[in-house]
């Protein structure tokens, strides 16, 4: 039982009745929270979210967006988000403490996120110590990671990115020390890396599961930026031969994709950025325009019915749907809002203090790159 719930002597609601009620009435009844809640209650919703999640959120964005707002919020006495697991955490962390933060369905989380653990870079950086002198490394996480890890950074100097500051965030690490170990995302490493000019033999991949990270030391030593072997799989279906086939069938066709595509995908594409960037691009071009957009499918399903005057083609010729992000979907919603109305809240998602602390140092140092 939850603190409230002991104090209203109330038990939680059970899920089981709301996976069968009626997707409309339970709109309606989310819609009764919401007017009953006010502004102590703020729905904050990822890009990727389907659409009948989203058309309740009071504030949508990317990953850095919506950080952005979780710091920034002032009359909100809860947040529920509607996200994935590390986005909850990381509202936890920059709320102010008399926040709590709920996510919908607690088995929402990140495929990419769970390729690196606490255990795992700790053993890296040990590993690294025994050839490089650590204090020369910056470590940078990728927002897509869990609590632990961006206090690993927030403790060793290091700093959290998104996909839409990575560049400037590792401008920022590089400014300071001459290496950085980039977890867990080796594309928006390497992506990124690549456009500032750093070569590949520089850029060694790191395999936690391998001596050494699959490396020679003299690679390691040479090393300027050390990749931790992580991916997104959602983002890894997209392939160079689908922008040759869309180029061939609709010359002139732009393709925009997401940093955490592989190499010859980002090569390939005309443009590159965060969702937020994927979305103020196409609301921003000409009408009569067309795009093959290479993120998440709902996002460019959605894109593609706000933007009936331009052509919106999803660039893989898969389903490439983020299946954790989809597990928020009405009945999760309509439960955890009417668990916070009784007074019975379920699924808060609370990071221990000392890792907040170090979390939130990394994440402002992040917040506070311009
Ligand atoms: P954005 O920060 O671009 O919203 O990306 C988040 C994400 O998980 C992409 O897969
Ligand atoms: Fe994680 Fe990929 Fe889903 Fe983004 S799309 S939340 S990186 S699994």
């Amino acid at each position: 039982m939850t603190r409230l719930a002991e104090a209203t002597g109330l038990a939680p609601l059970p899920f089981d009745p709301y996976r069968s009620a009626d997707p409309a009435e339970l709109a309606e009844r989310i819609r009764a929270v919401k007017a009953e809640m006010g502004d102590s209650l703020q729905i904050l919703g990822h890009h990727y979210q389907q659409d009948e999640v989203i058309e309740f959120a009071d504030l949508r964005g990317d990953s850095y967006k919506l950080s952005q707002m979780a710091a920034e919020s002032q009359s909100c006495r809860w947040i529920v988000f509607c996200g994935v697991h590390f986005m909850a955490e990381t509202a936890d962390i920059l709320t102010r403490p008399e926040v709590d933060v709920i996510l919908p369905d607690m088995a929402a989380g990140c495929s990419m996120a769970d390729m690196a653990d606490l255990d795992s870079v700790e053993a890296a950086w040990s590993d690294l110590g025994e050839l490089i002198d650590t204090e020369e490394i910056t470590p940078v996480t990728y927002i897509n990671s869990t609590a632990d890890l961006k206090a690993f950074c927030g403790r060793h100097g290091g700093i959290v990115c998104t996909s839409s500051n990575a560049r400037a965030v590792l401008e920022w690490a590089f400014a300071r020390k001459p290496r950085v170990l980039f977890f867990p995302d080796q594309h928006l490493g390497r992506n990124t890396a690549r456009k500032m000019g750093i070569p590949l033999e520089r850029m060694p991949l790191w395999d936690p599961r391998l001596p050494l990270g699959g490396n020679t030391e003299t690679a390691l030593n040479d090393s300027k930026v050390l990749l931790w072997k992580g991916h997104c799989s959602v983002h890894q279906m997209f392939k160079p031969a689908h922008i040759a086939q869309f180029r061939q069938q609709y010359p002139g066709i732009k393709v925009l994709v997401h940093p955490e595509c592989m190499m010859s995908v980002v090569d390939a594409a005309d443009l590159v950025g965060s969702t937020e960037y994927i979305l103020k691009t196409i609301a921003e071009a000409p009408s009569g325009s067309q795009w093959a957009v290479g993120t998440e499918l709902h996002l460019v399903n959605r894109l593609a019915s706000e933007n009936p005057d331009k052509l919106v083609k999803f660039l893989s010729p898969m389903v490439c749907m983020c299946a954790t992000m989809y597990r928020i979907d009405v009945p999760h919603l309509a439960w955890s809002l009417e668990n916070l109305a009784q007074g019975t809240p379920v699924n808060i998602v609370k990071v221990p203090e000392d890792t907040a602390h170090w979390g939130r140092v990394a994440l402002q140092r992040m917040l506070d790159v311009k």
